[in-house]
């Protein structure tokens, strides 16, 4: 039995820019994003994926990242990331300022194939092209966010053994290298003990001196914020959540979008949980968030009367 005992903190990486924004379609102005990023950060945000160098084809509303970075990449205290599909991502994520690669490889084949039209072994060999590019650049860190990690929308249910598979050959090639690996929930599915499983098991057979742990989930099955639980008590130091639950995706009925930070945020101050957030300040920003055209929201706090939060 793994011990409930609250760990003194947590890092909580805001992801609604990224995971968040791409759900709205339409592509929103700059400078919307650019005021709720900056409430984000008010509110004691610290770690922050601010969106992708994708092809602006196949997600036009990642289009600008280029500029948020330039807004925001000079903030002290501020740990950016950008997620990338390939080399060209990763290049282009460096060449705008981005420190912290967040590269993407589903484990199934299937997702893979629908997310970046390549298989597995194709987005495998194209990370170590990634690796060795930073390796030669100072001061940059990877993050391996591992898709489909506990299920998949054509696969179904995903086993440990298959997340293994992956994770240890990209461990191999990432060898000495500091290295975030975040188990993603793409399709919020997973269950708690799901989680407790493939985190334990999967860190009793990888686990090394720079190598994290992270945890990225959707609340689309209302798990959201315990996955978040059993990812930390099972040695996540890192999880992923979205300001007001901004997500899911207009042609996929019923899917939402990632755990609303404040959610999150409540369950881990109820443990003294650390993570250098303001809880009023963060649904301040939510509200912005939930005011953007287009957008999805799912948040718990968020319903509730501000008096009652704290
Ligand atoms: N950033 C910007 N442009 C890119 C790019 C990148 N990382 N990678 C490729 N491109 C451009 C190419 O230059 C090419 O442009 P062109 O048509 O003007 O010549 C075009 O995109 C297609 O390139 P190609 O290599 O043939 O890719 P593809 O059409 O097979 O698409 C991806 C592959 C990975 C680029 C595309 O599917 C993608 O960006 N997916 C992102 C998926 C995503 O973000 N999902 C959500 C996050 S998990
Ligand atoms: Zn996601």
């Amino acid at each position: 039995m793994t011990s409930l005992t609250p760990p003194a903190s947590v890092e909580i990486v805001e992801v609604a820019p990224r995971d968040g924004f791409q759900s709205i379609r339409d592509p929103l102005p700059t400078a919307e994003k650019q005021r709720c990023i900056a409430a984000l950060l008010d509110a004691g945000v610290t770690r922050l994926e601010i969106g992708s160098f994708v092809s602006p084809k196949a997600i036009p509303q990642m289009a600008d990242t280029g500029e948020l970075v330039a807004a925001f990449a000079d903030r002290p205290g501020l740990r950016l990331s950008a997620l990338v599909p390939n080399l060209r991502g990763a290049e282009l994520a460096l060449d705008h300022g981005i420190r912290e690669v967040v590269y993407v490889v589903s484990v199934s084949e299937s997702h893979n194939r629908s997310n970046v039209r390549r298989s597995v072994d194709e987005s495998l060999a194209d990370l170590g092209r990634v690796i060795e590019r930073l390796r030669q650049t100072e001061g940059t860190r990877l993050r391996l966010d591992l898709g489909t990690s506990f299920d998949c929308p054509y696969e179904g249910t995903i086993d440990w053994p298959r997340v293994d598979r992956v994770l240890g050959e990209a461990l191999t090639m990432a060898s000495e290298l500091p290295l975030e690996v975040a188990l993603c929930d793409t399709t919020g599915r997973a269950s708690p003990y799901q989680v407790a499983d493939h985190f334990t098991r999967l860190r009793e057979r990888h686990a090394r001196h720079g190598l994290d742990w992270a945890f990225h989930g959707h609340d689309t099955f209302g798990m959201g914020v315990a996955n978040a639980l059993f990812a930390i008590h099972h040695g996540a130091t890192a999880v992923d959540s979205a300001c007001a639950g901004l997500g899911g995706c207009p042609f996929a009925p019923g899917a939402t979008g990632n755990t609303a930070t404040e959610d999150l945020l409540y369950a881990l101050q109820g443990g003294g949980v650390e993570t250098g957030i303001d809880l009023p300040r963060l649904l301040a920003a939510a509200d912005l968030v939930a005011a953007l055209p287009g957008g999805q929201t799912a948040s718990h706090l968020r319903q509730v009367p501000r008096e009652r939060v704290s």
